[in-house]
Protein backbone atom coordinates (compact mmCIF):
# COMPACT_ATOMS: atom_id res chain seq x y z
CA UNK A 1 0.00 0.00 0.00
CA UNK A 2 1.68 3.47 -1.27
CA UNK A 3 1.46 6.61 1.14
CA UNK A 4 -1.82 7.51 -0.68
CA UNK A 5 -3.63 4.87 0.38
CA UNK A 6 -2.93 5.37 4.10
CA UNK A 7 -4.48 8.80 3.39
CA UNK A 8 -7.73 7.60 2.31
CA UNK A 9 -10.97 7.79 4.75
CA UNK A 10 -11.85 4.93 6.79
CA UNK A 11 -13.04 1.87 4.82
CA UNK A 12 -15.59 -0.57 6.17
CA UNK A 13 -16.36 -3.14 4.22
CA UNK A 14 -18.78 -5.71 4.96
CA UNK A 15 -17.42 -9.55 4.17
CA UNK A 16 -19.70 -12.86 3.31
CA UNK A 17 -18.60 -16.49 4.07
CA UNK A 18 -20.87 -19.29 2.81
CA UNK A 19 -17.99 -21.62 1.00
CA UNK A 20 -18.81 -24.65 3.22
CA UNK A 21 -20.73 -25.28 6.43
CA UNK A 22 -20.23 -22.13 8.23
CA UNK A 23 -22.54 -18.69 7.17
CA UNK A 24 -20.43 -15.60 7.90
CA UNK A 25 -21.00 -12.01 7.92
CA UNK A 26 -18.32 -9.48 9.26
CA UNK A 27 -17.80 -5.70 9.09
CA UNK A 28 -14.19 -4.73 9.23
CA UNK A 29 -12.64 -1.42 9.21
CA UNK A 30 -9.24 -0.50 6.94
CA UNK A 31 -8.70 -4.50 6.30
CA UNK A 32 -7.54 -4.66 9.93
CA UNK A 33 -9.99 -3.94 12.61
CA UNK A 34 -13.22 -6.28 13.43
CA UNK A 35 -16.38 -4.50 14.38
CA UNK A 36 -18.80 -7.90 14.20
CA UNK A 37 -17.85 -11.42 13.38
CA UNK A 38 -21.60 -13.57 12.77
CA UNK A 39 -20.95 -17.26 12.51
CA UNK A 40 -23.82 -19.61 12.15
CA UNK A 41 -22.38 -23.09 12.17
CA UNK A 42 -23.61 -25.99 11.02
CA UNK A 43 -20.79 -28.40 12.18
CA UNK A 44 -23.09 -29.91 15.20
CA UNK A 45 -26.03 -30.93 12.52
CA UNK A 46 -23.65 -32.16 9.89
CA UNK A 47 -22.28 -34.22 12.71
CA UNK A 48 -24.83 -37.31 12.44
CA UNK A 49 -23.89 -37.62 9.03
CA UNK A 50 -19.70 -37.77 10.05
CA UNK A 51 -19.18 -35.22 7.23
CA UNK A 52 -20.89 -31.80 5.47
CA UNK A 53 -24.13 -32.89 3.31
CA UNK A 54 -23.71 -30.30 0.71
CA UNK A 55 -27.38 -30.04 -0.31
CA UNK A 56 -28.14 -29.30 3.48
CA UNK A 57 -25.51 -26.53 3.44
CA UNK A 58 -26.88 -25.07 0.97
CA UNK A 59 -30.49 -25.35 2.54
CA UNK A 60 -29.37 -23.92 5.82
CA UNK A 61 -26.91 -20.97 4.77
CA UNK A 62 -30.46 -19.92 3.23
CA UNK A 63 -32.10 -19.61 6.26
CA UNK A 64 -28.74 -18.55 8.23
CA UNK A 65 -27.61 -15.53 6.00
CA UNK A 66 -30.13 -13.07 5.91
CA UNK A 67 -30.04 -12.81 9.94
CA UNK A 68 -26.33 -13.05 9.80
CA UNK A 69 -26.20 -10.12 7.83
CA UNK A 70 -28.68 -8.02 10.36
CA UNK A 71 -26.91 -9.21 12.98
CA UNK A 72 -23.59 -8.40 11.16
CA UNK A 73 -24.03 -4.82 10.94
CA UNK A 74 -26.12 -4.51 14.05
CA UNK A 75 -23.19 -5.12 16.41
CA UNK A 76 -20.80 -2.64 14.40
CA UNK A 77 -23.30 -0.39 15.08
CA UNK A 78 -23.28 0.98 11.32
CA UNK A 79 -25.99 0.73 8.75
CA UNK A 80 -25.56 -0.03 4.50
CA UNK A 81 -25.25 3.48 4.60
CA UNK A 82 -21.63 3.51 6.22
CA UNK A 83 -20.39 0.58 4.00
CA UNK A 84 -18.09 1.05 1.36
CA UNK A 85 -18.11 -2.03 -0.28
CA UNK A 86 -19.78 -6.18 -0.06
CA UNK A 87 -17.33 -9.00 0.00
CA UNK A 88 -17.82 -12.11 -0.38
CA UNK A 89 -16.25 -15.51 -1.06
CA UNK A 90 -16.93 -17.00 -4.65
CA UNK A 91 -14.44 -20.11 -4.33
CA UNK A 92 -13.12 -22.58 -4.03
CA UNK A 93 -15.37 -24.49 -2.06
CA UNK A 94 -18.98 -25.89 -2.45
CA UNK A 95 -20.97 -24.96 -5.09
CA UNK A 96 -24.79 -24.75 -3.78
CA UNK A 97 -23.33 -23.28 -0.68
CA UNK A 98 -21.23 -20.73 -2.53
CA UNK A 99 -24.08 -19.52 -4.44
CA UNK A 100 -25.94 -18.51 -1.51
CA UNK A 101 -23.38 -16.01 0.04
CA UNK A 102 -22.94 -14.65 -3.57
CA UNK A 103 -26.62 -14.93 -4.46
CA UNK A 104 -27.41 -12.39 -0.60
CA UNK A 105 -24.18 -10.61 -1.36
CA UNK A 106 -25.64 -9.20 -4.80
CA UNK A 107 -29.15 -9.15 -3.85
CA UNK A 108 -27.39 -6.15 -0.73
CA UNK A 109 -25.49 -4.50 -4.38
CA UNK A 110 -28.56 -4.33 -6.27
CA UNK A 111 -30.31 -2.72 -3.45
CA UNK A 112 -27.95 -0.65 -1.73
CA UNK A 113 -26.05 0.37 -5.30
CA UNK A 114 -22.95 -0.72 -3.01
CA UNK A 115 -20.00 -2.29 -4.93
CA UNK A 116 -19.68 -6.08 -5.34
CA UNK A 117 -15.94 -7.63 -4.43
CA UNK A 118 -15.70 -11.68 -5.18
CA UNK A 119 -12.95 -12.90 -2.91
CA UNK A 120 -11.09 -16.13 -2.79
CA UNK A 121 -11.70 -18.10 0.07
CA UNK A 122 -7.82 -19.21 0.19
CA UNK A 123 -7.12 -15.24 0.08
CA UNK A 124 -9.15 -14.71 3.18
CA UNK A 125 -7.30 -17.65 5.22
CA UNK A 126 -4.30 -15.87 4.65
CA UNK A 127 -5.64 -12.18 5.70
CA UNK A 128 -6.69 -14.02 9.18
CA UNK A 129 -3.27 -12.79 10.16
CA UNK A 130 -3.46 -9.29 8.99
CA UNK A 131 -6.10 -9.05 11.37
CA UNK A 132 -4.35 -10.75 14.54
CA UNK A 133 -1.14 -9.09 13.44
CA UNK A 134 -1.75 -5.09 13.17
CA UNK A 135 2.05 -4.70 11.15
CA UNK A 136 2.33 -7.73 9.37
CA UNK A 137 3.45 -6.79 6.06
CA UNK A 138 4.11 -8.91 3.17
CA UNK A 139 6.41 -10.59 1.63
CA UNK A 140 5.91 -13.63 4.17
CA UNK A 141 5.47 -17.40 3.34
CA UNK A 142 1.77 -18.87 4.27
CA UNK A 143 1.53 -22.35 5.11
CA UNK A 144 -2.44 -22.48 4.20
CA UNK A 145 -3.80 -25.84 5.78
CA UNK A 146 -7.28 -26.22 5.18
CA UNK A 147 -9.85 -29.20 5.02
CA UNK A 148 -9.18 -29.20 1.30
CA UNK A 149 -6.40 -27.10 0.40
CA UNK A 150 -2.64 -27.90 1.58
CA UNK A 151 -0.47 -25.15 0.11
CA UNK A 152 3.01 -23.79 0.78
CA UNK A 153 2.19 -19.54 -0.42
CA UNK A 154 5.05 -16.78 -1.35
CA UNK A 155 2.84 -13.56 -0.58
CA UNK A 156 4.84 -11.33 -2.39
CA UNK A 157 2.30 -8.60 -1.74
CA UNK A 158 -1.12 -8.33 -0.41
CA UNK A 159 -2.83 -9.89 -3.22
CA UNK A 160 0.57 -11.20 -5.54
CA UNK A 161 0.52 -15.07 -4.62
CA UNK A 162 2.97 -17.68 -5.79
CA UNK A 163 2.69 -21.29 -5.10
CA UNK A 164 5.53 -23.25 -3.85
CA UNK A 165 3.88 -26.36 -3.11
CA UNK A 166 0.79 -27.73 -2.23
CA UNK A 167 -0.72 -31.81 -2.20
CA UNK A 168 -0.68 -34.21 -4.46
CA UNK A 169 -3.78 -36.01 -2.93
CA UNK A 170 -5.63 -35.56 0.22
CA UNK A 171 -5.58 -32.13 2.07
CA UNK A 172 -3.83 -32.09 5.85
CA UNK A 173 -7.33 -31.21 7.36
CA UNK A 174 -9.36 -34.51 5.48
CA UNK A 175 -6.26 -37.11 6.51
CA UNK A 176 -7.02 -36.20 9.72
CA UNK A 177 -10.80 -35.74 9.52
CA UNK A 178 -10.75 -39.42 7.90
CA UNK A 179 -8.61 -40.67 10.84
CA UNK A 180 -10.54 -38.95 13.44
CA UNK A 181 -13.84 -40.71 12.46
CA UNK A 182 -12.16 -44.12 11.68
CA UNK A 183 -11.19 -43.90 16.03
CA UNK A 184 -14.71 -42.97 16.83
CA UNK A 185 -14.07 -39.07 17.20
CA UNK A 186 -16.92 -38.24 15.03
CA UNK A 187 -16.82 -34.82 12.91
CA UNK A 188 -15.64 -32.48 13.20
CA UNK A 189 -12.60 -34.30 13.43
CA UNK A 190 -9.85 -31.83 13.48
CA UNK A 191 -10.48 -29.95 16.78
CA UNK A 192 -11.74 -33.07 18.24
CA UNK A 193 -8.45 -35.34 17.60
CA UNK A 194 -5.87 -32.63 18.61
CA UNK A 195 -7.68 -32.42 22.10
CA UNK A 196 -8.17 -36.24 22.60
CA UNK A 197 -4.37 -35.91 21.54
CA UNK A 198 -3.20 -34.07 24.60
CA UNK A 199 -0.38 -35.29 26.64
CA UNK A 200 -0.16 -38.03 24.43
CA UNK A 201 3.31 -39.54 22.75
CA UNK A 202 4.09 -38.71 19.66
CA UNK A 203 6.31 -41.80 18.79
CA UNK A 204 3.94 -44.68 20.40
CA UNK A 205 2.70 -45.47 16.92
CA UNK A 206 4.57 -44.12 13.62
CA UNK A 207 3.46 -43.62 9.83
CA UNK A 208 5.10 -44.17 5.83
CA UNK A 209 6.85 -40.67 5.43
CA UNK A 210 5.74 -39.51 2.12
CA UNK A 211 8.29 -36.24 1.51
CA UNK A 212 9.76 -36.44 -1.89
CA UNK A 213 12.95 -34.97 -2.81
CA UNK A 214 13.27 -31.57 -5.41
CA UNK A 215 9.54 -30.51 -4.27
CA UNK A 216 7.53 -28.72 -1.80
CA UNK A 217 4.38 -31.06 -2.52
CA UNK A 218 2.78 -32.66 0.40
CA UNK A 219 0.97 -36.31 0.12
CA UNK A 220 -1.39 -37.36 2.71
CA UNK A 221 -2.89 -40.09 1.14
CA UNK A 222 -0.28 -42.63 2.07
CA UNK A 223 0.22 -41.33 5.36
CA UNK A 224 -3.80 -42.13 6.15
CA UNK A 225 -3.45 -45.02 4.57
CA UNK A 226 -1.05 -46.37 6.70
CA UNK A 227 -2.62 -45.24 9.43
CA UNK A 228 -6.34 -46.94 8.27
CA UNK A 229 -3.68 -50.27 7.99
CA UNK A 230 -2.05 -50.26 11.38
CA UNK A 231 -5.90 -49.79 13.30
CA UNK A 232 -7.12 -52.55 10.88
CA UNK A 233 -4.04 -55.13 12.01
CA UNK A 234 -4.42 -53.80 15.64
CA UNK A 235 -8.14 -54.69 15.61
CA UNK A 236 -7.41 -58.16 13.91
CA UNK A 237 -4.88 -59.08 16.63
CA UNK A 238 -7.63 -58.41 19.21
CA UNK A 239 -5.35 -55.34 20.29
CA UNK A 240 -6.92 -51.61 21.49
CA UNK A 241 -5.72 -48.48 19.97
CA UNK A 242 -4.68 -46.53 22.47
CA UNK A 243 -6.55 -42.91 21.17
CA UNK A 244 -5.00 -40.85 23.35
CA UNK A 245 -1.07 -41.80 21.85
CA UNK A 246 -2.92 -42.68 18.29
CA UNK A 247 -3.91 -39.75 17.80
CA UNK A 248 -0.68 -37.62 19.20
CA UNK A 249 1.44 -39.52 17.13
CA UNK A 250 -0.88 -39.11 14.14
CA UNK A 251 -0.65 -35.25 14.27
CA UNK A 252 2.71 -35.03 14.82
CA UNK A 253 3.56 -37.01 12.05
CA UNK A 254 1.37 -34.80 9.43
CA UNK A 255 2.95 -31.71 11.63
CA UNK A 256 6.32 -32.92 11.04
CA UNK A 257 5.53 -32.65 6.83
CA UNK A 258 4.17 -29.45 6.90
CA UNK A 259 6.60 -27.76 9.08
CA UNK A 260 9.55 -29.56 7.00
CA UNK A 261 8.61 -27.63 3.82
CA UNK A 262 7.52 -24.97 4.74
CA UNK A 263 11.10 -24.12 6.76
CA UNK A 264 12.86 -25.19 3.46
CA UNK A 265 10.83 -22.55 1.37
CA UNK A 266 11.44 -19.98 3.70
CA UNK A 267 15.12 -20.79 3.58
CA UNK A 268 14.95 -21.42 -0.07
CA UNK A 269 12.83 -17.76 -1.18
CA UNK A 270 15.43 -15.90 1.66
CA UNK A 271 11.94 -14.87 3.85
CA UNK A 272 12.16 -14.37 7.43
CA UNK A 273 8.63 -14.10 7.96
CA UNK A 274 6.23 -17.51 8.36
CA UNK A 275 2.67 -17.01 8.78
CA UNK A 276 0.10 -20.44 9.17
CA UNK A 277 -3.54 -19.93 8.22
CA UNK A 278 -6.82 -22.34 7.84
CA UNK A 279 -8.60 -24.32 10.04
CA UNK A 280 -5.21 -26.52 10.81
CA UNK A 281 -3.67 -24.02 11.33
CA UNK A 282 -5.94 -23.91 14.87
CA UNK A 283 -3.31 -27.35 15.85
CA UNK A 284 -1.57 -27.49 18.70
CA UNK A 285 1.05 -29.47 17.10
CA UNK A 286 1.22 -28.26 14.34
CA UNK A 287 2.21 -24.83 16.04
CA UNK A 288 4.62 -26.35 18.33
CA UNK A 289 6.70 -27.89 16.15
CA UNK A 290 6.69 -24.77 13.92
CA UNK A 291 7.60 -22.94 16.90
CA UNK A 292 10.57 -25.41 17.49
CA UNK A 293 12.12 -25.90 14.02
CA UNK A 294 11.22 -21.99 13.31
CA UNK A 295 13.27 -20.41 16.31
CA UNK A 296 15.27 -18.92 13.32
CA UNK A 297 11.65 -16.84 11.83
CA UNK A 298 9.62 -14.74 12.86
CA UNK A 299 6.23 -16.65 13.42
CA UNK A 300 2.63 -15.34 13.12
CA UNK A 301 -0.10 -17.74 14.06
CA UNK A 302 -4.07 -16.07 13.37
CA UNK A 303 -6.49 -15.86 16.70
CA UNK A 304 -7.97 -19.55 16.89
CA UNK A 305 -11.12 -17.72 15.86
CA UNK A 306 -9.88 -16.32 12.58
CA UNK A 307 -8.20 -19.93 11.89
CA UNK A 308 -11.47 -21.78 11.05
CA UNK A 309 -14.25 -20.42 8.30
CA UNK A 310 -15.05 -16.77 9.33
CA UNK A 311 -16.27 -13.56 7.69
CA UNK A 312 -13.60 -11.63 8.77
CA UNK A 313 -10.72 -12.42 6.92
CA UNK A 314 -13.30 -12.36 3.87
CA UNK A 315 -13.90 -8.69 4.97
CA UNK A 316 -10.14 -8.13 5.20
CA UNK A 317 -8.68 -9.38 1.82
CA UNK A 318 -12.05 -7.30 0.51
CA UNK A 319 -10.66 -4.45 2.01
CA UNK A 320 -7.06 -4.95 0.00
CA UNK A 321 -9.11 -5.53 -2.67
CA UNK A 322 -11.41 -2.46 -2.79
CA UNK A 323 -8.10 -0.52 -2.51
CA UNK A 324 -6.74 -2.09 -5.55
CA UNK A 325 -9.95 -1.53 -7.75
CA UNK A 326 -11.35 -5.06 -7.95
CA UNK A 327 -15.25 -4.49 -9.06
CA UNK A 328 -17.26 -7.36 -9.96
CA UNK A 329 -20.73 -7.25 -11.56
CA UNK A 330 -23.55 -8.31 -11.06
CA UNK A 331 -22.96 -11.68 -13.32
CA UNK A 332 -19.90 -12.88 -11.07
CA UNK A 333 -20.65 -16.55 -10.82
CA UNK A 334 -19.44 -19.25 -8.14
CA UNK A 335 -16.29 -21.08 -8.68
CA UNK A 336 -16.07 -23.99 -6.87
CA UNK A 337 -12.23 -25.06 -8.02
CA UNK A 338 -11.09 -21.25 -8.02
CA UNK A 339 -7.67 -21.65 -7.99
CA UNK A 340 -5.01 -19.70 -5.96
O1 LIG B 1 -10.51 -23.59 6.95
P1 LIG B 1 -11.57 -24.49 7.42
O2 LIG B 1 -12.46 -24.03 8.54
O3 LIG B 1 -12.52 -24.91 6.24
C1 LIG B 1 -12.03 -25.14 4.96
O4 LIG B 1 -11.79 -24.14 4.24
O5 LIG B 1 -11.84 -26.34 4.65
O6 LIG B 1 -10.83 -25.85 7.81
C2 LIG B 1 -11.55 -26.94 8.27
C3 LIG B 1 -10.55 -28.02 8.60
C4 LIG B 1 -11.22 -29.34 8.98
O7 LIG B 1 -10.53 -30.38 8.33
C5 LIG B 1 -11.02 -29.37 10.48
O8 LIG B 1 -11.01 -30.67 11.02
C6 LIG B 1 -9.67 -28.70 10.62
O9 LIG B 1 -9.75 -27.62 9.71
N1 LIG B 1 -9.38 -28.24 11.98
C7 LIG B 1 -8.36 -28.74 12.72
C8 LIG B 1 -8.42 -28.10 13.98
N2 LIG B 1 -9.46 -27.21 13.94
C9 LIG B 1 -10.03 -27.32 12.71
N3 LIG B 1 -7.45 -29.67 12.43
C10 LIG B 1 -6.55 -29.98 13.37
N4 LIG B 1 -6.55 -29.42 14.61
C11 LIG B 1 -7.46 -28.48 14.95
N5 LIG B 1 -7.42 -27.94 16.16
ZN1 LIG C 1 -11.64 -22.37 4.89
Amino acid sequence: MDSNDLNRKDVYILGIESSCDETAVSVVKNGREVLSNEIASQADFHEQFGGVVPELASRMHIEAVYPCIVNGLKKANLSFRDIDAVAVTYGPGLVGALLVGLSAAKGVCEATGLPLIGVNHMHGHIAANYITHKDLEPPFICLCVSGGHSQIILVKDYLDFELLGTTRDDAAGEAIDKIARVIGLGYPGGPKMDKAAQGGNVTRYTFAKTHMNDTLDFSFSGIKTSALNQINKLKMQGEDIDICDFAASYQQHIANELVRNTIIAAKSKGIRKICIAGGVSANSFLRNELKKQGKKFDLYFPEMKYCTDNAAMIASIGYFEYVKGTRHGLDLNACPSLEL
